[in-house]
Formats: C-alpha cells, structure tokens, sequence
C-alpha cells in the first residue's frame, strides 16, 4: 500500500482496520462540548495492544487534551514505550495537531498513521512524513540541530 495514498476502509489490511475502529469507538467517548469537534485515535504498542482515546475539552479551554496523547499517556502509563501504527478518525479525516506530532516524535522515528473520516475513507501517511523534524533529546544534550544525514531527516 502506497504512502499518501487515500484508500477504502474495506480495502485495508485487517490490523489496521481494528486500529481505525478501536479509534472510532473512542472517538464516541469524546468530551467535545465546547468545539463540537469529536476526536477519536487509538495506537498499536510494540506488545500488540491497542490503546485508543478521545479529546477531552475543559471549560478552562487550554487545559483540553487531544485524543491523540490521551491514546498516548494510557499506553504509557501501561508500561508501553514503543509504537507501530496510529489512527486518527474525525468526520472530516483531519491531521494530528503539531503538539500531538511532537509527542508521538518522543516514542517512535517512524510509524504508518492512518487519518480516517467517519464516511470510510483512510489516508495513508506516516509520523516522518508529517514531521520530519522533531526537538530530540540529542538536541537537548547540544548537538546541532542542522546534522541531516542521508535520510533527509536531521540525526539525533
Ligand atoms: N483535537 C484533537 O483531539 N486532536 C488533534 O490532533 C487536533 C484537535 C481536538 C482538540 C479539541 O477538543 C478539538 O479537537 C478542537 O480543536
């Protein structure tokens, strides 16, 4: 299956297609009564579990959460580090924030994401894709930020 590349649900391997609907599953937990905008994702940890979330929106708006690192922060606190995959469904089949981007960058180099809409179309992209650069915890211990090897990608 090509990268960037919009397919039908039903046309999707099947361990994907159970990441997409453990995330729409989720996406109908979601606490969205300030936006209106219900989130749903689930990962795949390196275990095989899947973790799935939902935005959770506070009356104080900036402590809301997207329901990506709710997906995130559950896998985590199960004693998860490592991910493979991550679905993200939304009515419309929109993008994970570039906090979201940032905090998956933490846990994986790479892994396939799947953006679904709730109408059975998936885009197929992957985490290097949507964020080629994130902060590391090389730059952390001063190394440049301006070392991209081969890749394209900048080294940690
Ligand atoms: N939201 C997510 O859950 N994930 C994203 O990647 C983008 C935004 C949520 C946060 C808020 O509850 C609502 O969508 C509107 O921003």
């Amino acid at each position: 299956m090509k990268k960037n590349e919009v397919v039908a649900l039903d046309k999707l391997p099947l361990e994907w297609r159970a990441l997409i609907d453990a995330a729409t599953k989720a996406r109908g937990k979601a606490h969205a009564p300030y936006s209106g905008f219900s989130v749903g994702a689930a990962v795949r940890a390196a275990s095989g579990r899947i973790f799935a979330g939902c935005n959770v929106e506070n009356a104080s708006t900036g402590l809301t959460v997207c329901a990506e690192r709710v997906a995130i922060w559950k896998a985590i606190s199960e004693g998860e580090r490592q991910f493979q995959a991550l679905a993200v469904v939304t009515e419309s089949g929109s993008m994970p924030c570039g906090a979201c981007r940032q905090v998956l960058s933490e846990f994986a180099k790479d892994m396939p994401i799947l953006i679904a809409d709730t109408a059975g179309h998936v885009l197929l992209t992957s985490l290097a894709a949507l964020y080629p650069d994130p902060f590391t915890p090389a730059n952390l211990k001063g190394k440049p930020a301006w070392n991209i090897g081969d890749s394209g990608r900048r080294e940690s």
